[in-house]
């Protein structure tokens, strides 16, 4: 028989272990929370696209789970470490069903789960679809702010692909200062036109709408565009639609023909994450066999490490960052505990006694 003696390093436990509170935070209250906040939540965007670009992050390669019968659809986990002031770990879980908007529902949805970490227990699940969609709206609200610097400030902008995530980046815009004069709206479904150009109307959003018939034109009269599709492969291909050298925020990433990446000056969110999944700067790279035409990172823009010319197209592609979710969530979490209103399930973590 083996006598086992507690020591001060392993502390005999005659206290019950508590393990922490699990808590449920619906897209209701994650809503209230951000609603509003625009500009806090760019500055939290930001902030963590510094301290990933410190290297105080671990943000893995995102895992695309596809099936062979519904092969439009996708489940993605971009699992993530923060570190600074946040320091939480966790996973984004979150399904991509287009057809679901037919029938009446969002195409995404999806749960976040935060991870303590001292201890590794998962202490929060939050609904994610509203939480990802704020933190591309606040990454494309970012970019257009840091790539627009140094050149003419945009009078138009072209919304290509007019579904959830452009209403945000609307959102986002108008409520970190920007209007435009001139709004272009530009989709394959006369519903989802009808459907942005009535967010546009309630929102008090200035400027002519025009809705275009021709992808070109939309292009041609646009200074900043905003790809939003769900396009899988490339269906802009003529680079001389962007003569005018318009600043493209490429958030659907598979919209443009390699050949418009390589005529253009491409500043992306994270390298390694970019050039994966058939997006239009992987395409790039797998014609050219190298990265030549990458310029940087937003974090390098924002860091004054790059400088962008101004007499050619500028592309941000944003692969997206399981580290944006972790902080947004967080942030999230942090209020509502914080207004006493987590809903905690009691006995989450149960039989805690190691034998019982
Ligand atoms: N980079 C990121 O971090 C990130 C994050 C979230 C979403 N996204 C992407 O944003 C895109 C839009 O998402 P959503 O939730 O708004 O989808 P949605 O289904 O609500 O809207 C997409 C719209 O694009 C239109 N469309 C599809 N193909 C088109 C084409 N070739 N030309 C013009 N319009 C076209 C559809 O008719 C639809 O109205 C998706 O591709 C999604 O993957 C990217």
């Amino acid at each position: 028989m083996t006598t086992i003696e507690h020591t001060a390093a392993q502390p005999a436990r005659s206290e019950p272990v508590t393990a922490p509170p699990f808590a449920v935070v619906s897209g209701a209250e994650v809503q209230d929370v951000l609603r509003g906040r625009e500009t806090r939540i760019v500055d939290l965007v930001e902030d963590t696209y510094r301290l990933h670009g410190a290297g105080d992050s671990v943000n893995p390669p995102s895992y695309f789970l596809r099936f062979p019968d519904r092969p439009s659809a996708r489940i993605i986990a971009l699992p993530a470490s923060i570190g600074g002031g946040v320091r939480v770990d966790g996973m984004k879980w979150i399904s991509s069903f287009p057809e679901n908007v037919a029938t009446g529902i969002p195409r995404a949805s999806g749960v976040l789960i935060l991870n303590d970490a001292d201890t590794g227990y998962p202490f929060a699940c939050l609904e994610a679809s509203v939480i990802s969609a704020t933190r591309t709206a606040a990454m494309a609200a970012s970019a257009a702010d840091w790539l627009c610097r140094g050149r003419q400030r945009p009078t138009s902008i072209g919304f290509f692909g007019t579904g959830l995530i452009a209403r945000y980046i609307h959102t986002f815009l108008a409520g970190t200062g920007w209007s435009f004069d001139e709004i272009g709206v530009h989709d394959l479904s006369a519903d989802s036109v009808a459907g942005f150009r009535g967010y546009l109307e309630q929102s008090d959003a200035a400027g002519r709408i025009t809705e275009h018939d021709s992808a070109e034109h939309l292009i041609r009269s646009s200074d900043l565009v905003v790809f939003a599709t769900v396009a899988g492969e490339p269906h802009v291909g003529d680079p001389s639609w962007l003569e005018h050298n318009p600043v493209v925020l490429h958030v659907s990433l598979r919209d443009l023909a390699p050949e418009i990446v390589l005529a253009s000056t491409n500043v992306v969110d994270d390298v390694e994450h970019c050039l994966k999944a058939d997006t239009s700067p992987h395409l790039a790279e797998q014609l050219t066999g190298g990265r030549d035409f990458l310029h940087g990172t937003l974090d390098d823009v924002m860091a004054g490490r790059v400088t962008l010319p101004a007499d050619r197209p500028l592309l941000f592609s944003p692969f997206g960052l399981g580290v944006l979710d972790l902080a947004v969530g967080k942030y999230v979490y942090d209020r509502v505990a914080a207004n006493g209103g987590l809903h905690v399930v009691d006995d989450f973590f149960h039989d805690l006694r190691r034998y019982g």
